[in-house]
Formats: structure tokens, C-alpha cells, sequence
């Protein structure tokens, strides 16, 4: 799990009374950006969830984590949704309050699947939903606070807002546009044991790339929002890319291998976000056990299939107990 180095903000001068007994429940999907040429731009929420309490205490900072990441996330004001918590009410000009956290994560780490979006969006939506009453959040106040943190917005968006999303940039902030997919649309995520860094694929990008690919990526894009949202059996086409992948292919050859051999055989396999693991977009439910066996006989090492469902949600916050 990786995000941006927390961007420089004012420091936080006002202590916010009264929060003190609190308690917020948070759930934030699970997410797959790029979705081949949409690069820093498309991403998709999958129903595979990191869940939270946040209560607000007298002092201290208590932190719990359960299921992925236990025993091996820092246990201090380092931990990624305490950064991004402490971003949000700084945001705000307000101070962290103490605060107890126990979190139970089932994304998996470094793999490609948005954990540490998740966390970052985690972390906004628990400090928007511990201030409610006191600060108000506009859904692009929470876009831009969390895309700060993670450095692009294409995790961050449909980790908030759930579906198929489309972010951009403008100088007022990131903005972004939610769809809802064909419902024929069946993701299969195959995940490696293995980790990829996602600075390390970033810093396998060239700076500049032809014209000719640009141009390339550009109607592979329009063309894969038209078919996830109504033309599934366009899939195949509108997932090819020459912008990403094959520049960082020499960092994860297995994954390389194994997405050549799905598209080989009809699939619409791509990186997911910036791997290790693979996406594939199949048209149909059906489609899925094929490309299980397709990846199964074409991997050297062991890989999880996750035949998962969209989901359309995004990220959730709703008053707990304390
Ligand atoms: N668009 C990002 C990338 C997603 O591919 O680098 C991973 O954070």
C-alpha cells in the first residue's frame, strides 16, 4: 500500500470541541483503475471491501487492523487513513482529535486493486462523516482532498462514488462523472502472491509518447465507455492500450505473459491499475471459467480468481455505536 507523500497544508490551528464519543462505520470498495487505455483516468468499484470504525476518544491514537495488512501496517499517525483523516480536518483548519480506529480489510495490498485509495477515501469520508454538522463536504471537496493524497484521481473516484467512473482534471480541482455498466459486465480479477510497486511501474513510463499512440489510446478509450456501458462485445478492442502496459511489462513479465495469452484466446484481460494483477473484462458471467483456465494453464506461479461484482455503491460512512 502506497500513496503520494501527504501534500503541504496549512497547519490545523483550531481544536473542534464536542466530537468527543463519536463513532463512524465506513466501507470503501475495492477498485481497478486504467482499465487498459484509460490511463489515470477510468476506474472501476468492485465489491471487495475495507470496513472501519472511527470513534473520537479523550486522548491518545488506538489503532486496530484486522485481515489484510495485520501485523504489517504501522500502528501510528503514519497508518494511511490517520494521514488522510489528519489531511481533511487540516484541510479544514482543524486538529485531529484522538482517535480510535479498527479496521478490518479484505482488499489486498500492492496488488493493483486500490488499497491505498481505499485507505486514503476511508480516511476522508470518516473525518467528513465525524464532522457532519460542523464542516460540509461537497462530493468534489472529498474528490480533490483524497486525489491530494493519492496523487491521480482514477482510484479515488469510484472508491467514492462506486461504478464505472470517469475522472479529469481542472484547474478548480478533479472532477468526475459516474456510470453504471452494462449488466453483462462480469469482472474477474486474477491476483499473484507477489507485489508491484506502483512508483516503481510509474517510473517505467516515458515522458512523452508518439502521436500515433496517443491518438490510438484516445479512440480505445471513447470506445470502452461505449462498451461497458451498452456494447459488451466491443470489450476486446476497446481494451487495448499503448500507453502503460507494455512499457512496465518487463516489471511483471508473468502478468504480461498471462494477459497476451487471455487476449489470445478472445479475452478482454489488461492490467489492473499498475498490476501485478490482471482484470478481465468479460462480456458475460459465462465467460469466466474460460479465462480461469486460460490463466491456469498459462501461469507459472499461483494466482487467486476473484469473480467479482461491481459494485455500484462506492464508499459508504454511517453514525456507529462508541
Ligand atoms: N493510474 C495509476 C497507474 C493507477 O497506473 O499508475 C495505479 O495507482
Amino acid at each position: 500500500m502506497s500513496s503520494a507523500p501527504t501534500p503541504p497544508v496549512a497547519a490545523p490551528t483550531r481544536a473542534v470541541g464536542g466530537l468527543v464519543g463519536r463513532a463512524v462505520r465506513v466501507k470503501v470498495p475495492a477498485t481497478s483503475a486504467n482499465l487498459g487505455p484509460g490511463f489515470d483516468t477510468l476506474g472501476l468499484a468492485l465489491a471487495v471491501y475495507d470496513e472501519l470504525d472511527v470513534t473520537v476518544i479523550d486522548s491518545g491514537l488506538e489503532i486496530e487492523v484486522h485481515g489484510v495488512g495485520e501485523g504489517e501496517v504501522p500502528l501510528d499517525d503514519r497508518h494511511l487513513v490517520v494521514r488522510a483523516m489528519a489531511h481533511t480536518f487540516a484541510k479544514r483548519g482543524l486538529v485531529l482529535p484522538p482517535i480510535r480506529l479498527v479496521a478490518r480489510n479484505s482488499i489486498p495490498h500492492g496488488r493493483g486493486l486500490g488499497s491505498s485509495g481505499a485507505a486514503i477515501v476511508a480516511g476522508v469520508m470518516a473525518a467528513a462523516g465525524l464532522l457532519e454538522g460542523v464542516e460540509a463536504f461537497s462530493a468534489d471537496d472529498l474528490l480533490e482532498i483524497a486525489t491530494e493524497l493519492e496523487g491521480h484521481p482514477d482510484n479515488v473516484a469510484p472508491a467514492l462514488f462506486g461504478g464505472l467512473t470517469i475522472a479529469w482534471t481542472t484547474p478548480e480541482g478533479p472532477r468526475h462523472k459516474k456510470l453504471i455498466v452494462h449488466r453483462g459486465v462480469s469482472p474477474l480479477v486474477l491476483v499473484p502472491e507477489h507485489e508491484m510497486s506502483t512508483a516503481l511501474a510509474r517510473s517505467l513510463q516515458p515522458a512523452q509518447v508518439p502521436h500515433e499512440d496517443a491518438v490510438f489510446n484516445v479512440s480505445r478509450s471513447a470506445l470502452l465507455v461505449a462498451a461497458l456501458i451498452q456494447s459488451p462485445e466491443l470489450l476486446l478492442q476497446a481494451t487495448e492500450d499503448k500507453l502503460h502496459q507494455s512499457y512496465r511489462a518487463e516489471a511483471m513479465p508473468e502478468t504480461d505473459r498471462l494477459i497476451k495469452a487471455l487476449r489470445t484466446a478472445g479475452h478482454p484481460a489488461v492490467v489492473s491499475g499498475a498490476g501485478p494483477s490482471i482484470l478481465v473484462l468479460a462480456s458475460d458471467p459465462s465467460e469466466r471459467p474460460d479465462a480461469i483456465r486460460v490463466a491456469e494453464d498459462a501461469a507459472d506461479t499461483a494466482w487467486q480468481a476473484l469473480a467479482l461484482a461491481v459494485d455500484f455503491k462506492g464508499a459508504t460512512v454511517v453514525p456507529a455505536d462508541a
